[in-house]
């Protein structure tokens, strides 16, 4: 049976917690699909996860639909979201309405932007046009050069107001759920109190009504895990020490004679 976002929705009346994983390929979709994790973001964080950009603002749509369309191979029956990537949706609702159907077309089956204010509007035209939006508030990556830095949001009343409003204004203009990153545990209790969609959170705390992570930071593989975990995450593996020792074990053994032997010739 297929996730929709009917599916998460009711989650949110029924008071359960859901999850929600990034994936960027088929094989991590399948796995994805197979630990029944409902909902998959193929996210632009694919950029400094997978394509080694130095933050996702380099992402192209035309790579994002390049990942998508694997990750919709891998876990169709799950509820699939494509992240709309900088530059996708800034310039006009024509464009917007133009690559969130591209996503569609990619086998996604809702979108996701990153902003409040101008940011509804567009989520509007979507939904109208039977294209179901997830929002994204709070830290948002593709705003580091706005923000100065990766730098909680909310700490300001006016700013926590902000949020607050933008919160609001997205689920008036359809959006389905709101991403919560980087922002006061207390703040997003609110908001997640005062909406009727469900929140996701990441860096947001315990009282959302679900949580993503990047999987390549559950996994141990990302940059960030490999180099300082930011404090939100959590590592629930270490691969890719794993991935070391792999390789390592491999390549003495080829230096060593080892490998391949006998068994694994053929005769
Ligand atoms: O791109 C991404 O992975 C995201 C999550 C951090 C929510 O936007």
């Amino acid at each position: 049976m297929s996730v929709t976002v009917k599916d998460i929705l009711a989650a949110k009346r029924e008071g359960r917690r859901f999850a929600m994983l990034t994936a960027y390929d088929y094989p991590t979709a399948r796995l994805v699909a197979e630990a029944e994790v409902p909902v998959i973001l193929v996210g632009d964080s694919v950029g400094d996860n997978v394509l080694g950009y130095a933050n996702t603002l380099p992402v192209t749509m035309d790579e994002m639909l390049h990942h998508a369309r694997a990750v919709a191979r891998g876990a169709p029956s799950l509820l699939l979201v494509g992240d709309m990537p900088f530059g996708a949706y800034q310039r006009s609702c024509e464009e917007t309405v133009m690559h969130a159907t591209a996503f569609l077309k990619a086998g996604m089956h809702a979108v996701k932007m990153e902003g409040g204010g101008w940011v509804a509007e567009r989520v509007a035209h979507l939904t109208e046009r039977s294209i179901p939006v997830m929002g994204h508030l709070g830290l948002t990556p593709q705003s580091v050069n706005a923000f100065g830095g990766m730098r909680v949001q909310g700490k300001t009343e006016e700013s926590r107001q902000r949020i607050l409003a933008d919160a609001e204004a997205l689920q008036a203009a359809g959006a389905f759920a709101v991403v919560l990153e980087g922002i006061p545990r207390d703040l997003a209790a609110t908001i997640t109190s005062t909406l009727a969609i469900p929140t996701i959170g990441i860096g947001a705390g315990p009282d959302c009504d679900g949580q993503v992570l990047i999987l390549h930071d559950l996994l141990g593989i990302s940059p960030h895990t490999r180099g300082g975990m930011p404090k939100f995450a959590r590592a629930y593996d270490d691969i890719g020490d794993r991935i070391v020792a792999a390789a390592r074990a491999y390549a003495d053994d080829v230096r060593e004679g080892r490998f391949p032997d006998d068994a694994h010739s053929y005769h």
